[in-house]
């Protein structure tokens, strides 16, 4: 098979195409044909080495953490899944290939598309856990930092399924596309503290970090001082500040069909930014590295 591989820590330029043997399934594990594969910042963290106390890599490695696909193979103690079947996964093999491994993994309902079946797994799932962990009920107002990103804009759309007002940190160019998701947007940097009081006079009663680019202190003080019900995913500082860091849930099956299905139910929109062909792994990459992707970037095998 044709997949993605790095031998070596370093920038996009270490990603190369090369011919594997396709993985085969273990007990539980489900193996896929993949049309589809999500990129995640996780995936230039780690090829550049700077996940490895965490995200252990050995050589050579092939990134990627979510696909979509063709169930081609399944393994002993599979239940509820067949050869045939289209699925969303969460793989335990690279996803930059054309065959993967999954455990977790679920129908496709055939509303979705193979690119949107490919980037709801990771951010989808995260968005759940992070919510759930700050009990965001009807009636509450949520702050998402980084909500044009793929966690940010999933978890606001769920808010909002619940019940809640939210308020989203945007660049301005990602104003109108907050709005289409029925976020209130507010640019960040310096001043944010006012600027969401502005808009949110009621207060704030949970926090979401999806950016990880220094609003914690920002967020404690909208939360009057508490760093209760503030969580963030990707700010370092989080431990020395008391706030929350969530990270590596527990996702299942069902929980990916709950995803899908809320997509279909249209409570759940993934904005594609781009399409990339397996060579285009690199140039994927380095556009996820900006840091500034509206939604989702994905690779079409
Ligand atoms: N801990 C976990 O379980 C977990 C799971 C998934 C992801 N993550 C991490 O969470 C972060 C977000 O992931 P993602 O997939 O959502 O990333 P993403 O889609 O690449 O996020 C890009 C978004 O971030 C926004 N952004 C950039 N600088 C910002 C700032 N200073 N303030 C607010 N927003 C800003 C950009 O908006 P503009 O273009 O408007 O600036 C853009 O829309 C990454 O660091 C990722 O590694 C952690």
């Amino acid at each position: 098979m044709r997949a993605i591989v790095f031998d070596r820590f370093g920038g996009p330029e270490v990603l190369r195409v090369a011919q594997m043997e396709p993985p085969r399934p273990g007990p539980g594990q489900v193996r896929l044909r993949v049309r589809a594969a999500g990129v995640n910042p996780l995936d230039h963290k780690i090829r550049d080495g700077a996940m490895q106390a965490v995200f252990p890599t050995s050589f050579p490695a092939t990134p990627g953490l979510e696909a979509a696909g063709v169930v081609d193979e399944v393994g002993p103690g599979v239940a509820g899944l067949a050869v045939g079947d289209e699925v969303l996964a969460l793989t335990d093999t690279g996803a930059y290939a054309e065959y993967a491994l999954a455990t977790v993994a679920a129908r496709k309902p055939a509303e979705i598309d193979w690119d949107e079946a490919a980037a709801l797994p990771v951010a989808g799932e995260t968005a759940h856990r992070v919510l759930d962990l700050l009990a965001v009920g009807a009636g509450e107002t949520l702050l998402v930092h980084g909500a044009a990103g793929a966690v940010g804009s999933l978890a606001a759309q769920l808010a909002r399924a619940r019940g809640a007002v939210v308020v989203g940190t945007a660049s301005p160019r990602n104003h109108d596309y907050l709005r289409s998701l029925g976020v209130v947007p507010v640019t960040y940097g310096d001043g944010l503290v006012d600027r969401v009081r502005e808009v949110a006079p009621q207060g704030v009663d949970a926090v979401l970090d999806a950016a990880g680019h220094g609003a914690l202190p920002d967020s404690v003080a909208l939360r009057e001082g508490t760093t209760d019900r503030i969580v963030t995913i990707a700010d370092p500082d989080a431990a020395q500040l008391g706030v929350t860091f969530s990270s590596g849930g527990r996702p299942t099956g069902e929980l990916l069909a709950e995803i899908a299905r809320a997509a279909v139910a249209g409570l759940l929109r993934i904005t594609i930014a781009g399409r990339y062909p397996l060579d285009g792994a690199s140039t994927a990459q380095a556009r996820s590295a900006t840091g500034h992707t509206r939604g989702k970037l994905v690779l079409r095998l």
